[in-house]
């Protein structure tokens, strides 16, 4: 089998705990991502996501273990990544347009001024900021006009990967909807790679093609990988009649109210940590169907 577009071996993060000890983050993580796949990840407050997707940004070294991109070890940030903060960050002395046109520009060295402006505006505008407001400081706008801010800075460029942790959790429904759907545009059109961290169970079902899913820690774990069996084009509202939905949804919360508990804290020993594959597909005939010789009735104690 080759190798997956984005792979992790062995990635184990500790931190100090400010107490003289050790805290092990998680340990061992092992785990691949194809090259054009859209993957979320859930878990709970604390266990790992941001420590994950800093070390894929190439912004954290992790403790011990390797990332490779296209076969390449990550070391440092580059523009093939792009990243949307939990807590957007944006530069404070620019102005929104500027924050966008900063990025293509380097990216794209030999375009004219004029298509570095004319593309970072198609970006804001598509997270719907248009007019006098592209002219603003971020400190002008509210939360979530930073957010999309920093959403379109990071589409603008084009990245092999998108990293994005919660990047829409400080939006109201309507954009949350709108955005969802101009990423899910974006992604179809390219090759590109999404990695996205996200407490939002219907918004992971809505985009992924897997979802992974992490116990708690210390000591957290990738622990399965459950396939989105959805069919492409989604959309949220034909999206819960089909017959995976809710067994998906279901699977999903029955690991993050228990499952994330009853794993948590188990040593790797050394051994790599792989997640468990999980497809659930209610569609597809009986795997195994009774005789017709069998009698069709029988006893509820049976
Ligand atoms: N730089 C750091 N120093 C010490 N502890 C850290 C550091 N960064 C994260 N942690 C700890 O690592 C754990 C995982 O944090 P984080 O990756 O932010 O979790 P999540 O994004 O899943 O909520 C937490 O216990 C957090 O306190
Ligand atoms: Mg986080």
């Amino acid at each position: 089998m080759s190798k997956p577009f984005l792979s992790i071996e062995n990635m184990t993060q500790t931190f100090p705990d400010g107490q003289g000890g050790t805290l092990t983050v998680f340990e061992d993580a092992t785990f691949g991502i194809d090259k054009g796949e859209f993957v979320c990840i859930l878990g709970h407050s604390g266990c790992g996501k941001s420590t994950i997707m800093n070390i894929l940004a190439g912004l954290a070294e992790p403790t011990s273990g390797v990332v490779k991109m296209d076969g390449f070890e990550v070391s440092g940030p580059s523009l093939d990544r792009g990243v949307v903060f939990q807590n957007y960050s944006l530069l404070p002395w620019l102005s929104t347009l500027k924050n966008v046109t900063f990025g293509v520009k380097a990216r794209y060295p030999d375009w004219s001024k004029a298509k570095v402006e004319a593309h970072a505006r198609e970006y804001l505008a598509m997270v719907g900021l248009e007019g006098d407001v592209v002219h603003r400081k971020p400190s002008q706008l509210s939360g979530g006009m930073r957010q999309r801010v920093s959403i379109a800075r990071a589409f603008a460029n084009h990245p092999k990967l998108l990293l994005l942790d919660e990047p829409f959790g400080a939006l109201d429904a309507l954009t949350r909807g709108t955005i969802q759907d101009e990423l899910l545009k974006i992604w179809g059109g390219t090759e590109q790679t999404v990695f996205m961290i996200t407490h939002d169970i219907d918004e992971a079902i809505l985009l992924a093609d897997r979802i992974l899913l992490m116990t708690n820690g210390p000591f957290a774990r990738v622990a399965e990988s459950v396939e989105i069996t959805i069919p492409r084009p989604r959309n949220r509202t034909d999206i819960v009649e089909h017959p995976n939905y809710y067994a998906i949804r279901n699977h999903l919360v029955q690991f993050l109210g228990q499952r994330s508990k009853e794993l948590a804290g188990q040593q790797s020993g050394g051994e790599p940590q792989s997640p468990t594959r999980v497809v659930i597909d209610k569609t597809g005939p009986a795997p195994d169907p009774e005789p017709t010789t069998k009698p069709q009735l029988r006893a509820v104690n049976d």
